[in-house]
């Protein structure tokens, strides 16, 4: 049910008592009423009773006072005809002479003393007593005629005269008609005889007439007051009936029933109305109020709407406290559930991002996994082919001649050199580089590549280097960190064309500071490097780490520069970055791990104290027949004895044998078999007494697991030599 339905019905069950009430006072009203129209009448008739009885009082006066006139005693009708004129001069009435059976003076007529007219038959006037007649018809004025007789108690004259004072009914009727209150009630006044004198309604019609019925009745009986009963007119009435005055006359006022049940009506019709207007007064109250909590309520429907579709719903004011206390409870709900959700927005956001970087860091370490795989192989071939040319090329130098063919041979050697250092690079960049990290001071290790880095950077560029007191020793491979500062150095170098400047500045800084994922040191060493150059796009900074990426010409630049910086650095344990924007130069940031230990003492290069040695017998294991081609011959050539295995198995069974006996071991370290020439080494070290081992290798993702010195292909033949030599004296 609706809030609307219920507070009419409210109105409704109040208004009733309401509605009782207005009839209980309406009806008291009414017969209130009705008891003073009742009271009214009441004195009304019994007024117009006492009238009547003054209007005959004053002719019965006129009358007798003429009777006793001397004129009329002493027979002299012209001087009685005078004063009669004279008295009823003003007071409606005219005076009559009359015999028992004529009128012999009329004073409405001119006087004649030859005048008799024959009294109507039954003309009322007693010798000696008073009386009232009536005539419907007057012989003389033709028309209906009331008067009052006075006769003289003793005459002089032989004619004994009545004397009449007449006049017209119409003079009671004058008087009814002024009683006649309220308008519908009927007046009458009725004679002695219960004949109508007088009448509000219809006179002449009802002049004369006996009163009937009930009416009759009751005046005979001497029954006074109100009773029900019907009117000449036949029309039912409540009808009063006055005492009977001194004449016997009567006052009758009828009140007709349906005049009177008009009252009833009207009052009811009243009590009715002003009851509908009532109710009809407080319905549209309740409608009103109705829609004042309605439409707030179904606000508050709109409200919850709103929550639902994820709209802050405002905070209305209607008035109705109630609902505004609602209202402003959905309001703060939504401001709460809004920033609940832009919170768990923000966090899913973040969770995504951070997803979506680790995705890319994975995909970028596969990336570069499987790059470094094939680069390593890649490698490994190509380094033993460049071990065959560069041993070619050392064997074949003492025989060519000086000359056009010598400067060939020396280009072919320089080409090789580069292809060297390419192969290095690809195999720093995926990370297929065996490092050898150790302790390196940084300000040791600037100091000891300035004379590298000046040229690096060319005449046109000032190099500048900051390091900040305190900075504590790195855990890096000195070589990697080298060509890594190179790359650096280089890239600033290309970039500033015009000449500019490079500052190199580190210090140290906590792990937490690093933002790196993971941390290996509890600080590291920031390296920052510094040019004024014109920076980077946003496209070139996003693939500058990427292998292969260049902006330099074909043939000037390969695109591993940076790349191996950033595979050093990371496989260092660190990470490289770069902030760069177009004008406003360039700084690549390497962050290096430190290290609770010290660079050891320089040591006086291996080559440099080497001495000429004794002819030594040089157990070679060496899978490719190539490089062997190329080693073997150099190695005799040297003035030594070599063994030739193909593989470490070979070499092992062999010593086993124990048939021969080696100064030195020189081992390749991948080989096909079941041994490696790390495993082999290791060991030769545990059984075989008194063999050093030199290693050699072109690539192995492998750490050297013995003491056994470790040389890198393409190795320069001398060094080769010098490290056989130098390994066999220190047994
Ligand atoms: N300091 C710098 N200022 C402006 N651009 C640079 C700077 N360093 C690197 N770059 C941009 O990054 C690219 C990649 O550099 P990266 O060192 O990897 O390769 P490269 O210098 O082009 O070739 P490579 O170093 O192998 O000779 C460069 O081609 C250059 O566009
Ligand atoms: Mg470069």
């Amino acid at each position: 049910m609706k809030i609307r339905s219920r507070l009419l019905w409210l109105v409704f069950v109040a208004w009733l008592p309401s509605a009782l009430a207005i009839a209980v006072v309406a009806r008291a009203a009414y017969v209130d009423q009705k008891n003073a129209v009742l009271a009214d009448v009441r004195k009304a008739a019994d007024s117009l009773g006492s009238i009547v009885e003054r209007e005959l009082d004053k002719r019965f006066v006129m009358a007798k006072t003429l009777s006793s006139s001397s004129s009329l005693q002493a027979g002299q009708l012209e001087q009685f005809y005078s004063e009669a004129l004279r008295a009823s001069h003003g007071t409606a009435s005219w005076v009559l002479l009359l015999t028992r059976t004529h009128q012999v003076l009329n004073t409405i007529r001119p006087y004649d003393p030859g005048f008799s007219v024959p009294i109507a038959e039954g003309s009322p006037w007693l010798p000696a007593g008073e009386n009232i007649f009536f005539s419907m018809n007057g012989p003389v004025v033709k028309k209906p005629v009331l008067g009052v007789v006075a006769v003289p108690a003793k005459s002089a004259s032989p004619q004994r005269y009545g004397v009449a004072v007449a006049f017209d009914p119409g003079v009671l009727q004058a008087l009814v008609r002024e009683k006649a209150a309220p308008r519908y009630a009927v007046v009458a006044v009725m004679d002695k005889n219960l004949r109508v004198m007088a009448r509000s309604k219809n006179p002449e019609r009802w002049l004369g007439r006996d009163a009937t019925g009930p009416l009759r009745e009751r005046a005979l009986a001497g029954k006074s007051g109100f009773e029900p009963s019907v009117t000449l007119d036949n029309v039912p009435s409540l009808t009063y009936l006055g005492q009977p005055n001194r004449y016997g006359w009567y006052a009758v006022i009828a009140l007709p029933t349906e005049s009177l049940n008009a009252q009833a009506r009207k009052a009811a019709i009243d009590a009715v109305s002003l009851a509908g207007i009532l109710l009809g007064l407080s319905l549209l109250f309740a409608l009103y109020v109705a829609r004042s909590i309605g439409e707030p309520i179904l606000a508050l429907k709109d409200a919850a709407d709103a929550l639902v579709q994820k709209r802050v719903p405002p905070a209305t004011s209607t008035g109705l406290f109630e609902a505004d206390e609602v209202s402003k409870a959905l309001h703060n709900a939504g401001l709460h559930a809004k920033e609940s959700a832009e919170v768990l927005e923000a966090r899913v956001g973040e969770a995504v991002a951070r997803t979506a970087e680790v995705q890319a860091r994975l995909a970028e370490a596969q990336k570069r996994e499987a790059v470094g795989r094939l680069a390593g192989g890649v490698a490994h071939d190509f380094n033993n082919l460049l071990q065959t040319i560069s041993a070619a090329h050392h064997l074949l130098q003492p025989n060519v001649p000086e000359g056009p063919p010598r400067r060939i041979l020396e280009a072919a050697s320089r080409a090789t050199g580069k292809a060297t250092s390419l192969v290095k690079q690809m195999l720093s960049f995926g990370r297929a580089q065996t490092l050898e990290p150790e302790p390196v001071d940084i300000n040791d290790f600037l100091l000891k590549i300035s004379e590298l880095t000046s040229k690096a950077a060319g005449a046109n560029v000032s190099l500048r280097a900051h390091v900040e007191p305190g900075v504590a020793p790195v855990f890096v491979d000195p070589t990697q960190f080298e060509l890594a500062l190179l790359n650096v150095i280089f890239n600033a170098r290309d970039a500033m064309e015009g000449g500019g400047h490079i500052d190199i500045r580190a210090a140290l800084v906590d792990a937490a500071q690093t933002g790196l994922p993971e941390t290996t040191a509890p600080q590291y060493v920031q390296l920052d490097v510094c040019d004024d150059g014109p920076g980077m796009t946003p496209e070139t900074l996003h693939k500058a780490f990427e292998p292969y990426f260049t902006t330099k010409p074909v043939g000037a630049g390969s695109g591993l520069g940076l790349a191996q910086v950033l595979a050093f650095a990371r496989q260092s344990g660190g990470d490289a970055r770069i902030t760069s924007a177009l004008g406003n130069g360039t700084t690549v940031r390497l962050l290096l791990p430190v290290t609770a230990e010290q660079p050891a003492a320089s040591q006086e290069s291996a080559a440099g104290s080497s001495a000429p040695g004794r002819a030594l017998r040089v157990l070679m294991v060496e899978d490719d027949p190539l490089v062997a081609s190329v080693v073997v011959p150099a190695i005799e050539g040297a003035g030594h004895s070599v063994t030739h295995c193909l593989t470490a198995d070979d070499a092992k069974a062999l010593l086993q044998l124990g048939e021969r006996q080696f100064d030195v071991l020189f081992s390749d370290v991948v080989m096909p078999g079941t041994m490696t020439g790390f495993d082999l080494a290791k060991w030769c070290e545990e059984s075989v007494q008194g063999l050093p081992v030199v290693l050699a290798t072109g690539y192995s993702a492998q750490a050297p697991q013995s003491e056994a010195k470790l040389l890198k292909k393409p190795y320069p033949l001398q060094d080769l030599l010098v490290s056989l030599q130098q390994a066999a004296d220190q047994t």
